[in-house]
């Protein structure tokens, strides 16, 4: 394992990711069939997830990102959703589809699931890369989900814990020291 870190244990592997990541794009080619497809990607967390996606959909695809803030900073959601950094495209009537790192409380992508709906897209899908669902506050299914995991705090593949670990190839429980 590449980048092996002392506090922090293996979940899923780079190579179970990547595998998952293209059974993930093969059910969003077969939804969108002769669609128009927009990615909206949440930063900085799903970086990782959207690039490796977004290169194995094989449809005509346009990317964007947005910026909001759930989390202050450490392992507790604030519970207030901020748009930082919104879309720099118009998504009235096309197909969209919000690509995110983890699904916890629910909060954030209920919050921003609700603010796209309000721009007339044709439909707004999700794709999550993990889901915490026993976590949720408020509920929120996601149309793709690549792993349903437990309540841990995971770190690697774009996530993070007050900005480190992002560059992790592989996903991981984070312990504190
Ligand atoms: P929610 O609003 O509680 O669903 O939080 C979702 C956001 O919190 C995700 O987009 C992540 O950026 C972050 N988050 C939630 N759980 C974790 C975790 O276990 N590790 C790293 N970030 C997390
Ligand atoms: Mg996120």
């Amino acid at each position: 394992m590449a980048k092996i870190r002392q506090n922090i244990q293996l979940l899923l592997s780079a190579q179970a990711i990547s595998q998952r990541v293209i059974e993930l794009a093969r059910l969003i080619e077969a939804h969108h069939v002769g669609k128009e497809l927009i990615l909206i990607g949440l930063l900085k967390g799903a970086y990782c997830f959207m690039a490796d996606l977004a290169r194995e959909i094989d449809l005509d695809i346009q990317i964007s990102f947005m910026t909001v803030s759930s989390y202050g900073s450490g392992q507790v959601s604030s519970g207030s959703i901020k748009i930082i950094q919104d879309i720099d495209c118009a998504i009235e009537g096309k197909n969209v589809l919000i690509v995110e790192d983890i699904i916890d409380t629910g909060q954030t992508i209920d919050a921003v699931f609700k603010y796209l709906q309000s721009r007339l897209p044709a439909s707004v899908r999700i794709c999550t890369l993990l889901d915490k669902p026993s976590c949720r506050k408020v509920f929120v299914k996601a149309d793709y989900v690549g792993f349903t995991i437990e309540d841990h705090f995971v770190v690697g593949y774009g996530m993070d814990v007050d900005g480190n670990y992002r560059d992790l190839p592989y996903i991981g429980i984070y312990t504190s020291v």
